[in-house]
């Protein structure tokens, strides 16, 4: 426990409020770790309900701040969706910037904090909204499409935002908006290049990459798959696409999380950040986990701790200009707006393969 948290105690108090975690987590966690954050989760708790704050906790958060704390979990998609949804004053965001500027963008009035400005994300940070307009005057009358992870000003410059679980369909919804066979589809280069491979719309693309999921290599997969060759190996579309060709599935960290509850595989490996096996392992007793780990620096600044401090200060609130704010909540929400059939639950990118047409700016 870090200095100024000594006075929380594990009394039989906090034991019993948090009974019902703790047999959610105890398979990933150990009772001396338990007994040091028990009474962090329990204080974050009581603070939330004073203060009608909830948390948006990501699925690369830590299991005690995924299970212990998180009011709603899940992807990208999912946590902007409840952004916009929710009723609460405050929006604590257990996940990295990008994905409070989207929850601030969707909810204009709502206080939300980050409990680290500092945390970022490489993609975000790969591409500018100065960028996005140079890009725009190079390929006039082109649509542009971004990922949701970037910056609210980059949002801000493009017409419709889309998540690693939405993304073909975007791009296919916004070719055939436009009546255009190509759409600019930023910052992601993997991204892009693996949602080319799901459809016949030729992809312009930006040269940013995930930090995280850049590291992954076919060769891991191959020597994974050696060592256990019954286990299903399900990887994100942040990966270069040798990965998910060697791959059983791909899709946004929700969708891994779908596969690993209904279709139950015996042995899992999951390509992805570190701490999303460990969530959906509490979740799924009965699969067994094979854990290759990468872990992403920006999401591991978030801790009980510092969302602790965050409820209690109110800090770091997380603003938006009220013009950038504007134009980007029209590219969030023309993304949340579409057609609920477009929007699938999974998809799978190995088993499409269609001509690849990729142009790297
Ligand atoms: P998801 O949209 O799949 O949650 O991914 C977000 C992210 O940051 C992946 O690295
Ligand atoms: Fe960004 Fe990659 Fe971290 Fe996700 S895992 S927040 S894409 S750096």
């Amino acid at each position: 426990m870090p200095d100024g948290f000594a006075e929380f105690a594990f009394t039989p108090e906090v034991e019993a409020a948090t009974l019902p975690l703790w047999n959610k987590v105890k398979a990933r966690i150990t009772p001396l770790e338990w007994r040091l954050q028990a009474p962090l989760i329990a204080a974050i708790n009581s603070l939330k309900a004073e203060k009608n704050a909830v948390i948006l906790a990501h699925n690369y958060m830590t299991p005690e701040i995924f299970h212990g704390v998180g009011d709603y979990v899940g992807d990208s998609l999912g946590l902007a969706r409840e952004a916009a949804r929710s009723d609460a004053k405050i929006i604590v965001q257990a996940g990295v910037h990008f994905m409070a500027e989207t929850s601030k963008v969707l909810a204009p009035d709502k206080t939300v904090l980050i409990p680290d400005l500092n945390a970022g994300c490489s993609l975000a940070s790969s591409i500018t909204a100065a960028d996005v307009r140079l890009i725009k005057q190079r390929y006039p009358g082109l649509p542009v499409v971004t990922y949701v992870n970037t910056t609210a000003e980059v949002k801000a410059e493009t017409d419709v935002c889309c998540t690693s679980a939405n993304a073909v369909q975007v791009v296919e919804h916004v070719a055939r908006l436009w009546g255009v066979d190509r759409v600019i589809l930023l910052p992601d280069e993997f991204l892009a290049r693996n949602v080319a491979r799901q459809t016949h719309i030729g992809i312009i693309a930006w040269q940013g990459r995930c930090e995280v999921h850049e590291r992954f290599t076919a060769a891991d997969i191959l020597e994974l798959k050696a060592a256990y060759p019954n286990a299903q190996v399900l990887a994100h579309p942040e990966c270069p696409a040798e990965v998910l060709e060697v791959s059983d599935f791909a899709g946004s960290t929700a969708a891994m999380s779908d596969y690993v509850m209904t279709k139950k595989p015996k042995q899992v490996v999951l390509i992805t950040e570190c701490s999303m096996a460990d969530n959906v392992a509490c979740d799924a007793p009965d699969t067994e986990f094979v854990r290759p780990c990468n872990l992403c620096p920006y999401m591991k600044m978030i801790t009980l701790e510092n969302i602790y401090e965050t409820l209690l200060h109110d800090r770091y609130e997380v603003t938006v200009d009220a013009a950038v704010m504007m134009r980007a909540r029209a590219a969030v929400q023309a993304m949340i707006d579409m057609p609920p059939l477009a929007v699938p639950a999974r998809y799978d990118l190995v088993k499409a393969r269609h001509h690849v047409d990729v142009e790297l700016i």
